[in-house]
């Protein structure tokens, strides 16, 4: 089964309207469309309905990067996945700033899954341990926690529109600049694979996106790339600079041809 690359930035709370505009205004002029690669950006939740008018969703895709779980009601401050629809093809979920900093936990993660299948928006399921679950040898067992809690109470048919982003906390900028070793990651991703395989058998664990998340950059990305399993990434930092994310499309290209 081919399963089609995805690139994807993470903005975070970076851009404002305007900020963001020219920044989809530059990819958009300089980025090659390629068939078999998805390219996709996530805004702030601001900039992010304002880009839905401008944006060619054949070149680019937008993701959003939180949303409440419940489609409406009394939840002062909340966006629902429901007022997304029609907006955002994909949603981050479980990205390891919001289980850190906003105490989101596996049981509201999975609920945020639903949600967003529900709405018809492809989750982007962040998964990846910290330092030490990693130093006392529970990698393993903290990644097949967090997609069990969040993927197994979801049709094979959902299933297909689940992106797993293999995140290390330890190699994500935010939380120190350590490089994950594509070994490792291979490890993982084969990791993940086996877990959907068990959930709901190979033929659908085939079928989902596993991406690597975690100080991707133009040059080291082609190195994660050609880790057999692993179907694009999912970055930060280095995509606030579009013409740094343009070359890791690029790359993404490069890796393919070759
Ligand atoms: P980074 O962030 O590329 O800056 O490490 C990745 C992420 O947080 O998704």
């Amino acid at each position: 089964m081919i399963r089609k690359k995805f690139i994807a930035a993470n903005l975070k709370m970076h851009f404002d309207v305007a900020e963001a505009s020219t920044y989809l205004h530059n990819l958009s002029k300089t980025l090659t469309s390629h068939r078999e690669i998805e390219v996709v950006i996530a805004p702030s939740l601001v900039a992010i309905q304002p880009l839905s008018r401008e944006i060619d969703v054949r070149k680019i895709k937008l993701a959003a990067q939180n949303a409440y779980f419940e489609d409406e009601g009394a939840y002062t401050g909340e966006v629902s996945f429901s007022m997304l629809k029609g907006i955002a093809s994909y949603i981050i979920i479980g990205h390891s700033e919001r289980r850190i900093y906003f105490h989101e936990e596996n049981d509201v993660i999975a609920k945020k899954v639903k949600a967003a299948l529900r709405n018809r928006m492809g989750p982007i399921l962040c998964v990846g341990e910290n330092i030490t679950e990693r130093r006392d040898g529970h990698a393993k067992r903290v990644i097949n926690d967090q997609i069990t809690s969040a993927l197994s109470h979801l049709t094979e048919e959902e299933m297909h529109n689940i992106v797993i982003a293999y995140e290390p906390v330890w190699a994500i900028s935010t939380f120190g600049n350590e490089q994950a070793m594509p070994d490792d990651v291979e490890k993982m991703i084969n990791e993940i694979r086996k877990q959907i395989t068990y959930l709901y058998g190979e033929k659908v664990a085939e079928s989902v996106r596993v991406i690597y998340g975690g100080s991707v950059k133009a040059d080291n990305v082609a190195s994660y790339l050609a880790i057999p399993g692993c179907d694009g990434a999912l970055v930060g930092g280095a995509s606030l600079n579009y013409l740094e994310f343009n070359k890791i499309v690029q790359s993404c290209f490069n890796v393919m041809q070759s």
